[in-house]
């Protein structure tokens, strides 16, 4: 990171990204009978590199897809998103995908919403430096269990994105609960977002547990940030990277499996994990395009756009909140 440039301003977001929260967090999912981790721990310096490499894959087509439905309907978008919105990234990574919407969009203010702070502050000082004259806010930590944002985000005309199929995520009940939060928060405005949508196993498993091992990687490495997060002694050569499709609910699953007996211990707690026995880190829910509009409708949405690749692969929904 280029330390000599002014630092694009990146503030952490309130509530549940506290330490002892954290901590709290993934003690009761390492330690309830079906152990669990959350997704966001997936990502950190490390870890938000390794899904930057996963969206480069071949196996992994939602990257690709989403980003030339936005080139290809850019037009269109910025018809829907009437003039400068301000323009709240929820899943902002690398910011790529907003990037690319800037010229078409000419957005009043840029925010940029991301659990890993560093990776966030290396993103928005390389967007500060290609776009000196933007206004720039970046937002590190956790939304998902609320949508607080602060003052400095202006209010009218505001068009939430929320790219990647990052809301699969969320069981569908809570995907619910959350784009009811964006609706009460961009009234006038909208939501751009992009969904995945079913498809057979056979295509999107692979896209899970690609041929290299870069999703392997991805998600044993979560075992390295919980040892930096609670100071575990988790050893990540006793796991093993497991993703499937579970048809019946409509996702993939990633799971992390103990190869052999693995006993993990941490300040004030520990924990022996059988053979075989599963962490559960990671669900991506898959959409029928006509249920995710419903659930938009449900969600308090109006007029509703959507944009599909030839294959029905992936789908980007642009939402009015009248
Ligand atoms: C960033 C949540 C959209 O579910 O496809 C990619 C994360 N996990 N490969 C997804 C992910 C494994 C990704 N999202």
């Amino acid at each position: 990171m280029d330390r000599g440039r002014p630092p694009a301003l990146v503030v952490q977001l309130p509530g549940a990204s506290r330490p002892d929260s954290v901590r709290q967090n993934i003690i009761a999912g390492l330690t309830a009978p079906a152990p669990w981790v959350a997704p966001k721990h997936l990502y950190g310096p490390l870890g938000s590199r390794l899904f930057e490499a996963i969206t480069a894959l071949p196996e992994y087509y939602p990257t690709r897809i989403e980003k030339a439905l936005l080139a290809r309907h850019a037009g269109d978008i910025a018809r829907l998103a009437g003039p400068a919105p301000t323009m709240v990234d929820l899943g902002a990574g690398n910011c790529e995908k907003a990037k690319g919407l800037f010229a078409a969009l000419r957005p009043r203010q840029y925010v940029a919403a991301d659990i890993s702070a560093e990776f966030l502050q290396d993103a928005l000082s390389v967007l500060q430096a290609v776009f000196p004259d933007m206004n720039l806010l970046g937002l590190a930590g956790d939304f998902s269990s609320g949508l607080v944002l602060p003052d400095s985000v202006g209010r009218e005309n505001r068009l939430f994105f929320y790219p990647g199929s990052s809301i699969g995520n969320f069981a569908p009940n809570q995907a619910l609960d959350f784009l009811a939060l964006i609706r009460g928060q961009c009234s006038g405005g909208g939501l751009l977002i992009g969904v995945d949508l079913v498809k057979p196993a056979s295509i999107l498993e692979p896209a899970y547990d690609d041929a290299l091992g870069v999703t392997a990687a991805f998600n044993l490495n979560l075992l390295n940030n919980l040892n930096g997060l609670i100071g575990s002694d988790f050893d990540v050569t006793d796991w093993r990277h497991r993703a499937f499709y579970n048809a019946p609910l409509s996702r993939i699953e990633m799971h992390l499996e103990a190869r052999r007996e693995a006993a993990v211990r941490w300040p004030g707690g520990e924990r022996v994990f059988r053979k075989g026995q599963r962490i559960h880190t990671e669900n991506s829910y898959k959409y029928a395009l006509k249920d995710f509009k419903a659930l938009l409708r449900q969600a308090g949405f109006g007029k509703i756009a959507a944009w599909t690749d030839e294959r029905r692969w992936f789908a980007l929904c642009h939402a009015g909140a009248g």
